[in-house]
């Protein structure tokens, strides 16, 4: 590819890697390392699960990924973190490892990857097994990550779309979406939970981003001082409007800051859902953000769409939808 291409709102169009294969990699992430860019996701079968709720989408293959020296040609390296159909415990397929996030600790200098876990037939269900968080380490970016486990950070409530941020100074955080079924009422907020040093598992220093009650798919970036979280609200698959908040302490004062997409008439974030978002490397703030337009009558032709992130004076952020855009434009 020369450019990032996206067509129009209401088309789906397929991103191919160098083999000429469909990229199928769900709801992940790109990480710089070893001097290279890795993108990463969940590799989802074509077709949903009947009858099994929530667009029944499920992967027996596990989390793949791929490598680019310049973010438009991607070649596939592989899955990192294999399931089988074949497989005893948590890796059972068909299953999800929604949203998965890999950030690198310079400290144990490995990479550590989380997700939001759900086993399958489990569909965001509440049973052990159905709400988790999952962690896997390797110490190669794309190598076979090892399996550790999962868990259900802080008081133990269920746990639903999740990402990980990693600060300048090394700090990392797991964001997710909580969930609290008390009483017949229903609490999500989006929590902040500090990281132990080694990534591994979560600390129990915490903040709830009031702001973020009801939303989820956070993707996050940073500027001068400035963190900003573009979220959707929940309604599964369905497109539905972005909205950011901005904080300049990651574990307080989260205010919101409205849709940052221009120009979204239909209020449905240009069709799309919001991923991760990453820095291009060698610059100092011009960062893409990831979003996905999700086919459900066939996940192999979900669309990705990659659109630069605009900071205003204002130290607000928007998105603008582009057909088709390419990187020099931002460079
Ligand atoms: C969405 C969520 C995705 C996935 C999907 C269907 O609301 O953001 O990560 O969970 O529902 O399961």
């Amino acid at each position: 590819m020369e450019s990032f291409k996206h067509g129009e709102i209401t088309e789906f169009v397929q991103w191919y890697d160098t083999d000429g294969n469909i990229i199928n990699s769900s709801d992940g992430g790109v990480i710089f390392a070893e001097g290279k860019y890795h993108w990463y996701g969940q590799a989802l079968q074509a077709k949903p699960m009947a009858g099994k709720g929530e667009g029944g989408a499920a992967t027996v293959v596990g989390v793949v990924m791929y490598e680019s020296e310049d973010l438009l040609n991607w070649k596939y390296e592989g899955v990192i973190l294999p399931v089988s159909v074949d497989a005893k415990g948590d890796l059972k397929a068909p299953m999800r490892l929604e949203r998965p996030k890999i950030i690198y600790n310079e400290k144990t200098k490995q990479y550590v990857m989380w997700c939001h876990y759900v086993a399958y037939p489990g569909d965001h269900g509440t049973a052990p097994g159905t709400a988790e968080a999952g962690v896997a380490v390797c110490d190669k970016v794309n190598g076979e990550y090892k399996w550790l486990g999962t868990c259900r950070p802080l008081d133990g409530k269920f746990v639903r779309d999740n990402t990980l941020y990693k600060c300048e100074d090394g700090t990392a955080y797991y964001i997710y979406d909580r969930h609290v079924i008390e009483n017949g009422k229903e609490d999500r907020c989006l929590y902040a939970v500090k990281l132990s040093e080694d990534y591994l598992s979560c600390t129990d220093e915490y903040a709830r981003i009031d702001a973020a009650y009801w939303r989820e798919a956070p993707a996050i970036v940073y500027r001068k001082g400035k963190y900003y979280i573009v979220t959707s609200d929940l309604t599964g698959w369905n497109f539905n409007q972005a909205k950011a908040f901005r904080t300049d302490n990651l574990m307080q004062d989260w205010e919101c800051i409205g849709d940052p997409c221009i120009g979204d008439d239909t209020k449905t974030t240009f069709n799309t859902q919001s991923t991760y978002a990453f820095k291009i490397e060698g610059t100092e703030d011009k960062y893409i953000m990831m979003f996905e337009r999700h086919n459900t009558e066939n996940f192999l032709e979900c669309s990705y769409v990659w659109l630069p992130v605009i900071f205003n004076d204002d130290e607000t952020i928007s998105l603008e939808y582009k057909k088709e855009w390419f990187l020099e434009e931002i460079l």
